[in-house]
């Protein structure tokens, strides 16, 4: 292709990405699929792979990038990066409405509420419009340079439509979900968890391999504003509105209150709705809004005297540790959960605590029939703080993890460096259910009807020891079962096989090969379409593939060498399970009809109506192959206005050639 054709199709991509991508992680309204999100990014990858010097920082394919930093630069921040003075109760927030008010000698000021997120302040500095470099808070002159860690965070806009240098600041944070997942992944990993959120994130973003930032889900809300030489807004309330209109992620929760009463009234509010938030908030920041109101306060040398940061008292409660139980997870590692009393904490009921591993409960002296102080971590998961020793009468066990597996009496052991025990026995019972339970999730192969509780019954009923039996399931074995009326079995066997038609990445992510994750299968699955690719691929082959890494690599190489797993796979592969890449292609026998399925067709000339990347899109979501030149192999070329030397050679061939009307009425067809 020629370069100015290049450079046109990959701006065009470029802005289609970024627009898609404010959509999605800014706004949460996408108006695209995720496919053709992805099969986008993927014409610009390979465009810019043929012509990489037009490659640019601001490119949606360099958000991941560059080799790990061997430490951080450090950042001077052109306007400090002051912190806030607390207050705990309401007679502090009023305390707060005299000093402002006094300060500047009126007797009313507008106040913003905004939520105080639990993350880290970061600034954002943007140069010419493309973001250039972002730093931490540090100690408020001198921070870190993070750049390419921020840089991994997709709500923050890589370019912005502001030609100024413009320093912006926010906080990093990461959302609950995928604290909690990444915690999950950490335990099975035999890792130390993450205490909160706040030190995940924070965690994340000290990390020097931009790659790890990248798996961490990171997202941010943008408060304030630094450096910013010739804003002329006159209110932080415009301000966030200006940050949002640039296209930055800010928190929608904020409101502006007039009297200080009407302050407090938020602030109570969010104290019951701050469990539905999907994120982490530990207080309310309340700042004065007039601009010319902040100026004049002024800033002592730690905190602004125009704001102020209401802390949320923190949820804890005390409770009687019953017992330590024992559970086994996919990959081995053994957890222990501490049983209480049941309690209210954080507006729910909280029974069981995870006390994560062994050092744990040594290093809290945890001992069964303890009086336990316990909290909500990050208000999601339960955990001891302490134990109440006061409360001790001298009967309180001890507790000393066993040295046998819970669920198969194998010997247990701790691999290097881990702090898990793990069960290491591949034929252990409760590493198969919880692999099986794995393996039907929603992510994975998402087989409705076959929740935890089902497949708990049909793995004591001895019906499904592996996966492959989950396909063999026959109606007069469920019929017997408890709660399986006919309707159900029905509807239970008709989920099972559709799964079999399942895209790849989901029967990937479903084997629970380690380390590879959901969104690293959908990379591997469209990287090597079929699964027999992917085994005989090489450690070489794996790693040359963007966001995979050596750690996994290895792991799937070692998958796939052993003897079980390809005895499994060839089973599945019998049983009629789908074994390639299916990406956002509607069904086989959708497409069989189409005029283009299975055959290669060439683009050539200019077009009127249809983008060449969309024309391509649409083609090959109707089963056509879209190739560069014209062969015999061709089966069709698309030929628009100008077609030069492949219009030519098309017509040399005898190959059949179709304007691009023709190509519009075809798609249109088939896509009714
Ligand atoms: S404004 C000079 N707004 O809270 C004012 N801070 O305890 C700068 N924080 O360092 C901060 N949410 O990390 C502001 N909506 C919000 C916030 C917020 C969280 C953090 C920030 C700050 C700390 C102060």
């Amino acid at each position: 292709m020629e370069e100015m054709k290049a450079r046109e199709e990959i701006n065009s991509l470029r802005e289609d990405l970024n627009k898609y991508n404010h959509e999605y992680y800014v706004l949460d309204q996408p108006s695209v699929s995720d496919a053709i999100y992805d099969q986008k990014l993927h014409q610009l990858k390979e465009l810019e792979t043929a012509f990489p010097h037009l490659i640019t920082a601001d490119s949606p394919t360099q958000r991941v990038g560059g080799e790990p930093l061997d430490s951080f630069n450090k950042v001077q921040h052109q306007v400090p990066m002051l912190s806030l003075s607390n207050a705990f109760n309401e007679n502090d927030l009023r305390d707060f409405d005299r000093r402002v008010k006094d300060g500047l000698g009126v007797e009313e000021v507008t106040y913003v509420c905004e939520l105080k997120i639990d993350g880290l302040a970061v600034s954002l500095r943007y140069e010419n419009g493309v973001f250039t470099q972002g730093a931490t808070r540090g100690d408020g002159t001198t921070g870190e340079d993070i750049t390419s860690n921020l840089r991994t965070i997709k709500s923050i806009p890589l370019r912005i439509n502001e030609t100024e240098t413009i320093e912006v600041r926010g906080e990093a944070f990461m959302p609950q979900r995928s604290f909690l997942a990444l915690n999950e992944a950490k335990e099975e990993n035999g890792e130390e968890p993450f205490a909160n959120p706040r030190n995940a994130a924070a965690g994340s973003l000290r990390q020097l391999d931009p790659k790890i930032a990248a798996k961490r889900n990171l997202d941010i809300f943008l408060y304030a504003v630094g450096q910013w030489e010739s804003g002329a807004l006159t209110a932080h309330s415009e301000r966030l509105e200006h940050l949002s209109n640039l296209g930055f992620k800010t928190n929608p929760e904020w409101e502006k209150c007039a009297t200080i009463d009407d302050v407090i009234a938020y602030v109570n509010g969010w104290v019951t709705k701050r469990s539905d938030l999907s994120y982490e908030i530990d207080g309310i920041v309340i700042k004065v809004d007039q601009l010319v109101y902040q100026e004049q306060l002024g800033a002592t040398a730690k905190s602004p005297r125009w704001a102020i940061a209401y802390k949320f008292p923190a949820e804890e409660a005390i409770t009687k540790l019953y017992d330590i139980e024992l559970s086994v997870g996919r990959t081995g590692v053994v957890t222990p959960t501490a049983v209480l009393e049941p309690v209210k904490v954080a507006g729910t009921t909280v029974q069981r605590a995870s006390l994560h591993n062994e050092d744990l409960i040594r290093e809290k002296d945890i001992r069964i029939n303890d009086t336990v102080v316990i909290k909500k971590a990050g208000d999601i998961i339960p955990e001891v703080v302490r134990v109440v020793t006061e409360e001790r009468e001298g009967t309180e066990q001890p507790y000393h993890m066993p040295s046998q597996c819970p669920a198969c009496d194998s010997e247990l052991v701790r691999l290097d460096e881990e702090v898990a025990l793990r069960c290491i026995n591949p034929n252990c019972p409760a590493q198969l259910k919880e692999g099986l339970i794995h393996f039907v999730s929603r992510n994975a192969m998402n087989i409705d009807g076959l929740g935890e509780k089902v497949i708990e019954q049909l793995f004591e009923a001895n019906l499904v020891k592996s996966i492959a039996d989950i396909y063999q399931l026959k109606r007069e074995q469920l019929l017997p079962l408890e709660r399986m009326g006919e309707k159900s079995v029905d509807n239970l066997l008709q989920a099972i096989d559709v799964s079999k038609s399942n895209s790849l990445e989901k029967l990937l992510f479903g084997l629970g090969i380690r380390y590879v994750g959901s969104k690293a299968a959908k990379t591997l699955a469209m990287h090597f379409e079929t699964m027999n690719n992917l085994k005989a691929a090489t450690y070489e082959d794996l790693i040359a593939v963007n966001e995979i890494g050596d750690k996994m690599a290895d792991s799937i190489v070692q998958y796939f060498s052993e003897e079980e797993v390809q005895q499994l796979v060839d089973q599945l592969k019998d049983l009629e399970l789908n074994m390639s890449y299916l990406g956002q292609k509607p069904k086989v026998e959708e497409i069989a009809d189409s005029p283009f399925y299975d055959k290669t067709i060439v683009l050539t000339g200019k077009m009127e109506e249809l983008t060449r990347p969309e024309a391509k899109e649409r083609i090959e979501s109707l089963g056509g192959k879209v190739t560069g030149s014209v062969s015999k192999k061709t089966s069709l070329v698309i030929a628009g206005e100008e077609a030069g030397s492949k219009l030519d050679k098309a017509n040399e061939l005898g190959i059949t050639v179709w304007d691009e009307q023709q190509l519009i009425d075809a798609l249109n067809e088939m896509e009714k």
